[in-house]
């Protein structure tokens, strides 16, 4: 029997240290410099074969160029050009560390490297982490200044601490598949063939952002959805960060990525560490399906807090109401969702303060008197009864000058004294990394979810970070990290002392999706634009990192309030399904056919949800205009597909949808037509649509494996 390899492995004679995952190996080797350079990321090779193994010098060395292997993480320190991922200063003014590698530990699937400086009191530990069952390499730095706390050496600063930098292996050419877009536009899927050049991806938003994603993929510009080895990298931190992609001119790409945008500095004084947020990496031989399949799997065992559960089919009557909140109006809108099939009632904005209109009253989390007289808690009861569960909007880090919170507090907010404070959306953004605004918000927020029986937090944050000051307190820009951090914290503080309290994370849309405010978080508004057509590329996008699970997608009116679109109902359910489903119209306006219609809609999503919840996800794409997901159940059993044609063509009728995921040997019925099919016959030539004449046709096919 052949003995099981360790998870994580070093070997301090020859310095090299191995993460093995099922199907990929990662290794590095601690240079004569003390310093750790990259060996090898990609298919699993013998720790002999990995020993011998030449390290990965530039072809172009000379006394131009450095002639070493990538860094692990590049410190500012002799021949190094590229973009370092460790910047620091030390209180002489001299820059960059020098390291000695003072050593390492194991445990199970974690290995750290001790790096300690030849003359300043500054200690790094390079943090790597594989999970059983995932080909996922966590990567996380703890930067140490290890002076006594008590003694006089100076600060240190830092102009950079990124959580790891990759390698990529020597490729014929190099493309770079990224996530951009903008509100209503978010997870724009680019795929662009990398620049000789540094390629910044960030955000200086304070929030993840919607214009770009802390998610890349790169491969040789030939990989597909079925085949090519492709390496993806995802930062795990929904604050600002950048990544910098470098290739250089002689074929070697590196990327180096972590919290933080250029120009921020923050200090670290003796006996003080700052620990990055986890960057994760992967390699995949098979395609960018199946990359996003490995990161799927990731997400649910390894970073959301309670991926078993199931996601309601929510109403939120945002899109109905806006602003215009009542009592009866909300109750009106509760029963006739909870006769759809709604399993949980969100009340969105516009319940507390002087909230009439997105002017006043953030802040002030208290019921609005004149919409509910009574308090929240005759609704959240009347909701109770009607079988679902009782959500809320909030906006806890923003506030509106016109608030009472505001005129108590004005010191709360982001600013600098001699700069105007912008306002946007007519709001200002708290400063949650002072300790006095935290706690205040955990407090407000549990008072909210006790005492109107709150089971569900859609938690938004409308705006982005501008004059982000922190007058008086001696490290300001240490609020680019300590907000997010106090976020994370209040959230992860809610679930605890609230059992069963789910959150989704919400920033005008899909502004603040990564997968640390996943690790705290059950699923993310996507994206404030509900328009079918617009969201299937919406959801291709945002597909390629988070599992569907996570997705929420909502069916709302015709035509639709971003695009003016008019659509049929049941190709807005149809999109919409292939996520945690939602529903967001004004119902009181939909035709007794309509809601008969979406009740049918609603009980066949629940027979489907396991599988989009749980199974597995392979993008499709079919002909003459088609888009597709199937979703199959672990093991092979159960199978979803939703195809979808917003435009037809005259003389463009779709070929039969290939499903390539299925079994070539096996047979499937489909549930609904009592047709069977040879799984052969499927992978090959693919099934037959049956679509429906004009724009906007879908259909949703149930495929069960059935014996032969
Ligand atoms: C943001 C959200 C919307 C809605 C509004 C309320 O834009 O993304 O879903 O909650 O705020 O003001």
């Amino acid at each position: 029997m052949l003995a099981t390899l360790p998870l994580a492995s070093f070997d301090p004679h020859l310095g090299l240290a191995v993460l093995r995952t099922p199907n990929s190996l990662y290794a590095l080797r601690v240079g004569p410099d003390g310093s750790p350079r990259h060996l090898h990321w990609g298919a699993p090779l013998d720790t002999a074969v990995l020993a011998q193994l030449p390290d990965a010098v530039s072809p172009a060395a000379s006394s131009f160029e450095a002639d070493a292997a990538a860094d692990e993480l590049a410190p500012q320190t002799g021949p190094r050009f590229g973009p370092a991922g460790l910047q620091v200063r030390f209180a002489d003014g001299t820059r960059g560390a020098q390291w000695r590698f003072t050593g390492h530990t194991v445990d199970k699937g974690e290995l750290r490297l001790c790096l300690t400086d030849r003359r300043y009191p500054l200690r790094a530990e390079l943090c790597y982490r594989v999970r059983p069952g995932s080909d996922v390499v966590e990567r996380w730095v703890e930067l140490t200044h290890t002076s006594p706390a008590d003694g006089d050496a100076g600060p240190i600063t830092i102009d950079r601490l990124d959580s790891a930098s990759w390698t990529a292996p020597a490729l014929a050419d190099y493309r770079l598949s990224h996530l951009v877009g903008g509100w209503n536009s978010e997870f724009q899927l680019h795929r662009d063939r990398l620049p000789v050049a540094e390629t910044v991806l960030t955000s200086r938003r304070g929030v993840t952002s919607h214009q770009a994603s802390p998610w890349l993929a790169i491969d040789d510009g030939t990989a597909t959805e079925e085949q090519g080895a492709v390496w993806s990298t995802a930062l795990a931190w929904s604050g600002s960060w950048r990544i910098t992609v470098h290739r250089d001119a002689v074929g070697r790409t590196t990327w180096t990525g972590g919290f933080g945008h250029e120009g921020l500095h923050w200090t670290l004084r003796p006996g003080q560490s700052l620990r990055t947020p986890v960057f994760a990496g992967l390699h995949t031989p098979d395609g960018f399906g199946a990359a996003s399949r490995a990161w799927h799997s990731y997400v649910r065992d390894h970073v959301l807090p309670e991926p078993g559960r199931e996601m309601p089919v929510v109403y939120n009557s945002w899109e109905a109401t806006g602003f215009d909140v009542s009592h009866a109006g909300q109750v009106r809108l509760a029963r006739i969702a909870s006769r759809l099939g709604a399993e949980l009632f969100v009340l969105d904005d516009g319940w507390f303060g002087e909230r009439h209109n997105d002017r006043a009253g953030l802040g002030d989390w208290t019921p609005r008197h004149q919409a509910f007289p009574d308090g929240l808690r005759p609704l959240a009861d009347e909701v109770h009864q009607l079988g679902m569960s009782f959500g809320l909007w909030v906006e806890p880090e923003m506030v509106n000058r016109d608030s009472e919170l505001y005129r108590s507090h004005p010191d709360w907010v982001l600013h600098s004294p001699t700069r105007d404070a912008t306002e946007l959306r007519n709001q200002l953004v708290l400063n949650f990394a002072r300790p006095d605004v935290e706690t205040w918000a955990r407090q407000t927020l549990d008072r909210v979810v006790r005492d109107y029986r709150v089971s569900w937090l859609k938690w938004d944050a409308n705006r982005a970070f501008t004059e982000a000051g922190w007058d008086g307190h001696h490290d300001p820009d240490r609020l680019w990290i300590d907000h997010t951090r106090a976020v994370y914290r209040i959230m992860d503080r809610l679930r605890a002392d609230h059992p069963g309290l789910r959150i989704e994370a919400c920033a005008g849309g899909g502004g603040r999706v990564d997968l640390g405010i996943l690790a705290r978080t059950d699923q993310a508004w996507t994206s404030d634009n509900t328009d079918p057509v617009d969201r299937i590329g919406i959801q291709y996008g945002f597909s390629q990192l988070h599992p569907a699970r996570t997705m929420a997608a909502w069916v709302t009116d015709s035509p639709n309030t971003a695009t003016g679109r008019s659509t049929p109902l049941r190709f807005r359910f149809h999109v919409a399904m292939a996520g945690a489903l939602g529903l967001g119209g004004d119902l009181t306006a939909w035709s007794d056919e309509e809601l008969r219609e979406a009740t049918e809609l609603v009980a066949q999503y629940k027979r489907i949800r396991p599988l989009v919840q749980h199974g597995r996800q392979h993008r499709l794409e079919g002909t003459g205009g088609v888009m597709a997901v199937h979703y199959a159940a672990e093991d092979g059993g159960e199978h979803a597909v939703l195809a979808w044609r917003p435009t037809t063509r005259f003389g463009h009728q779709p070929a039969p949808l290939r499903l390539p995921a299925l079994d070539t040997s096996g047979c499937y019925l489909d549930v609904d037509h009592d047709r069977r099919h040879s799984g052969a016959a499927l992978v090959h030539r693919g099934i037959d649509l049956r679509l429906p004449p004009g724009d906007y046709a879908s259909r949703l096919i149930r495929l069960r494996r059935v014996a032969p």
